[in-house]
């Protein structure tokens, strides 16, 4: 039982890594976060900055020639991007998503092509499972991967892909076998120059406005049987697994996000004078910060211990990675509308990052799975 309780803090290392990304993101990418969300355009120089210093995919293992993050030490890049500019920390999170069936699934030689690309920063990741008419019923879709000879050929259409044209590999879910539902689904890896792939115009969004989500288009797309992630018909349980773990990172984002917009409340209600005082001397605004910090750790707890059972990929991570994600979205959305509230009638304005922020917390409680969706997943984990 001795030792247990140390497990409750950050190593030395975890909190040298945030002091790093948190110098970079506060010099290199929160400068032009503002322009990013109102230009609504691509965070090339936070995918710059990342790449040069080796954070825009941490998570690939050393093995594959990456930096062999462990699950908490991406979820604190995720989180320290996040706190400043949330369309960039799609960067390392999106990454982790499009390559983790990749990491889980894939054989050798894909591996070692896909993920060594990944880490050498020769193009993102992006991962390939909505439709049109499969959101929340995943398994519903309906692209088609057909067999022929030595290769797959796929047809379909894949909508609201994060990073969709500017990410060069994509992970594609499809329909190998209709009978069977998803024991049917096959995952396959996709390039971006492969014959017969297109995307869509950007859609028009509410928030993550510098992360550009598309329908990516697969026209007759051939390619060779070596692409298939794993067996025939394991794609369903793969990009599920998936989900498992990098819920988390949606979950880093969100706390990343609420951090931010606290720093900045906390920091104007002690400049912000009304009736002859600081606003930050009445209690009413104090109880409403301390509501808001208490979310806030209470998330990132739930977000740490989430990652932990990612790394070892215990079996309750499907129940923790859902709770996590679903806590920390509903309490970024929170925190951000009463850092709005706190600013007043500034926090309202695009003067102050605070109506971002808001914005940009919406939809961690939609991607990955909407929070609804993440309750079913908590339920059928609680009584099976
Ligand atoms: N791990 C491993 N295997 C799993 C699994 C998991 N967590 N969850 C399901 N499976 C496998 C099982 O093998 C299961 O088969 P068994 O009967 O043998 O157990 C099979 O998948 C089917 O599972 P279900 O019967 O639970 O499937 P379902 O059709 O009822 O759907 C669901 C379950 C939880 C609702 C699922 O469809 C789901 O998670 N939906 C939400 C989808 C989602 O999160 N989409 C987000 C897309 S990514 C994104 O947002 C884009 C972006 O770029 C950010």
């Amino acid at each position: 039982m001795t030792g247990d309780f140390d497990l409750f803090q950050t190593s030395d290392e975890h909190e040298m890594l945030r002091e790093t990304v948190r110098s970079l993101a506060e010099n290199k990418i929160a400068p032009n976060a503002a322009a990013v969300d109102e230009e609504a355009r691509f965070p090339q120089e936070a995918l710059d900055a990342l790449t040069a210093n080796d954070l825009h995919a941490v998570h690939v293992p050393e093995s594959y020639g990456g930096a062999g993050a462990d699950a908490l030490a991406t979820v604190i890049v995720i989180e320290e991007v996040a706190r400043v500019c949330a369309s960039s920390s799609l960067i390392p999170a999106v990454n982790k998503l499009g390559s983790m069936p990749v990491i889980l699934s894939g054989g050798e030689e894909l591996k070692q092509r896909y993920l060594g690309a990944l880490a050498r920063g020769e193009g993102m990741f992006s991962y390939c499972l909505s439709e049109p008419e499969a959101g929340s019923d995943a398994a519903g879709m309906k692209t088609r991967a057909v067999r022929d000879g030595d290769h797959w050929v796929l047809d379909g259409v894949k909508s609201w892909i994060t990073n969709a044209g500017v990410s060069e590999f994509y992970t594609v879910m499809a329909v190998t076998d209709p009978s069977k539902r998803s024991k049917g689904i096959s995952a396959f890896v996709v390039e971006k120059s492969d014959p017969g792939v297109s995307f869509g115009p950007k859609e028009r969004k509410l928030g993550i406005k510098g992360s550009p989500t598309r329908t990516v288009q697969l026209d007759g797309v051939r390619i060779p049987a070596s692409r298939m992630i794993g067996e025939e018909g394991t794609g369903f349980a793969t990009a599920m697994r998936t989900l498992d773990h990098t819920r988390v990172t949606i979950a880093a984002q969100a706390v990343g996000i609420a951090q931010g917009a606290l720093d900045q409340a906390a920091a104007y209600v002690k400049e912000r004078r009304q009736f002859g005082r600081a606003i930050a001397d009445f209690q009413g605004v104090q109880f409403m910060l301390a509501d808001m910090s208490t979310q806030l750790e209470a998330a990132r707890q739930l977000t740490y211990a989430a990652a932990a059972r990612s790394e070892r990929d215990a079996a309750d991570l499907t129940s923790f990675g859902a709770a996590a994600k679903c806590f920390a979205s509903d309490a970024a959305m929170q925190i951000t509308t009463d850092a709005v509230q706190l600013l007043g009638g500034y926090g309202y304005t695009s003067d102050f990052p605070l109506e971002r922020m808001m914005r940009d917390a919406k939809i961690t409680q939609i991607y990955e799975g909407t929070n609804q969706i993440q309750r079913i997943v908590i339920a059928r984990s609680l009584l099976k």
